[in-house]
């Protein structure tokens, strides 16, 4: 896509969050994103989808230089929050991170107490006067997370040993503790029970009245539910972006339309 069909697809320019040109992605040899121009819009939710391999997790990691953190990972293009080009040599990939911040599709809970799991990131950007701020940015965020009631008599118990749908919950309760601007979330609700997926679904709803979420996900269901905006992805392309009711109903690529009725992925 060029500039002209993003403009023809009524983007509004003025509430653009992030902006990426001319992305490519390789690792060693492998070309595995392919010229993506995408706009990611404030308070909105964007789902990426797309069959597995297409790079949808690849590009989502280019959003918060997470890429950086593998060796033979090459990223060109250009890639602005709020204009400011995140590569430029000057931008602190951590403080962009906390801007910028991310869920994994495996709950990865730091192996501390669920307490620390939560305040970590506060300490560290220095959010917090005191112990008794720190205690409210803690509860806030797990109640955020939906799981304050579930930890609450038991904040100095380690983090690792709750399940595996607290686990995410969890971790979506560390990310959102920085209050990011972004939040970009690989298949969050995989490992998680249709009750805590709702839960989460909601949460995603209401981060957007003050955030942008980005969500990959491989259920058309939950894309259809949580989001506004669609990217699907094909081979490393970007092959068709828009409104998300518009993507499933009246798609525009063939690609589209075989991917969202089953017929490939
Ligand atoms: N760390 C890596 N090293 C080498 N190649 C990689 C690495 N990560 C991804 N790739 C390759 O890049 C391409 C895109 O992978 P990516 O993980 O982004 O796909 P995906 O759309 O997230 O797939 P899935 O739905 O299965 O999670 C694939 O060909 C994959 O093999
Ligand atoms: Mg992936």
């Amino acid at each position: 896509m060029n500039d002209m069909t993003l403009v023809g697809k009524n983007v509004d320019t003025r509430n653009i969050k992030i902006s990426a040109r001319a992305v490519q992605v390789y690792y060693g040899d492998t070309h595995a994103i392919k010229d993506v121009d995408v706009d990611i819009e404030s308070n909105t939710v964007t789902a990426f989808i797309g069959p597995s391999g297409c790079g949808k997790s690849t590009f989502l990691r280019c959003l918060n230089r997470m890429n950086d953190t593998i060796d033979i990972c090459r990223v060109e293009g250009q890639i602005t929050l709020d204009g400011e080009d995140i590569y430029d040599p000057k931008v602190d990939p951590v403080q962009l991170r906390a801007k910028v911040g991310m869920v994994f599709q495996k709950p990865n809970p730091f192996p501390k107490s669920i307490y620390d799991n939560i305040a970590y990131g506060p300490r560290i950007h220095g959010l917090a006067r005191n112990k008794a701020e720190l205690d409210e940015i803690v509860e806030k965020s797990l109640r955020r997370g939906a799981i304050w009631d579930e930890v609450k008599d038991r904040l100095d118990a380690p983090g690792t040993g709750l399940s595996g749908g607290q686990q995410q919950r969890l971790c979506i309760a560390r990310a959102i503790a920085t209050e990011p601007e972004v939040l970009l979330m690989d298949e969050p609700c995989s490992a998680l029970d249709p009750i805590a997926t709702a839960q989460v679904e909601e949460l995603i709803d209401e981060l957007r009245q003050s955030y942008s979420v980005v969500i990959v996900t491989h259920s058309m269901q939950q894309a259809a539910r949580v989001s506004q905006k669609t990217a699907f992805f094909h081979l490393g392309n970007l092959v068709e972006f828009g409104e998300t009711g518009q993507i499933f109903t009246n798609p525009e690529d063939p690609r589209t339309e075989s991917y969202i009725t089953g017929r490939i992925g």
